[in-house]
């Protein structure tokens, strides 16, 4: 996949109809979702359960566009190269899972995906200083994870600056995760992320039955990000 910062959207799968994950998939890709992203929860790093790695290959056939999966999950390494042959494109770790990052990014660049690491709410962007060189994207929560729809923490927002400007030039994307609205991209856009991930935002009121909804979110909120950046420029 070619590098830019333009504005991709990731739907968490989180808030699809769990019955019909493939019709679900197949619907937001139409809509026009550039990523799709998989919550992945063990009950243990996170108060919530969600997928194993089966469920993530049941899923892959469906995903035409970019699979990007966030391991919510403590120990994360011993999980790494199942999600991997599952079919995730990027995988991406919590540096709070421990207790070796470092070790972590290297066994999911090991395998060939894209690596990702995660900040939760309460850990500053200095945590990652030192293994941004391993990493393809950094994924600033804007939630404490566990749970879709929850409201954004403002924190977020300072954080991701001071990101975009640890990272400089390198190829490394900006990932928010949590409470993404059209109300709230626009701060993080401007701040430079790229990857806006949105579950409640983007399901709200819509269905397979009635995907035209979907896409009206994820327009809304892309032309909020979008319209942000025009603005920062
Ligand atoms: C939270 C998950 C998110 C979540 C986002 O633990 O990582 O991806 O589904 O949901 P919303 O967009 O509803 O906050
Ligand atoms: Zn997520």
């Amino acid at each position: 996949m070619s590098f830019d910062r333009s504005i991709k959207i990731a739907p968490s799968i989180l808030s699809a109809d769990f019955a019909d994950f493939g019709r679900e998939i197949r619907a937001i890709e139409a809509q026009g979702a550039d990523w799709v992203h998989v919550d992945v929860m063990d009950g243990h790093f996170v108060p919530n359960l969600t997928f194993g790695p089966p469920a993530v290959k049941a899923f892959r056939p469906h995903v035409k566009t970019f699979m990007d999966v966030h391991l919510m999950i403590a120990p994360v390494d011993p999980y790494i190269d199942a999600y991997a042959e599952a079919g995730a494109d990027m995988i991406t770790a919590h540096v709070e899972a421990g207790p070796h990052i470092h070790r972590t990014l290297q066994a999911i660049k090991a395998t060939g995906k894209m690596a990702g690491v995660s900040l939760n709410p309460g850990t500053p962007a200095e945590a990652i200083a030192d293994v941004l060189d391993l990493c393809d994207m950094v994924l600033v929560m804007t939630v404490n994870p566990g749970f879709g729809g929850q409201k954004f923490i403002h924190s977020g927002v300072e954080k991701t600056r001071k990101i975009r400007q640890m990272i400089g030039d390198r190829p490394i994307h900006i990932q928010i995760d949590g409470g993404v609205t059209p109300e709230t991209a626009p701060l993080v856009a401007a701040a430079g992320a790229d990857v806006l991930v949105a579950g409640s935002a983007v399901f709200k009121g819509g269905s397979v039955g009635n995907p035209d909804v979907y896409g009206k979110n994820m327009r809304a909120i892309r032309a909020a990000a979008e319209g942000a950046r025009k603005d920062a420029a």
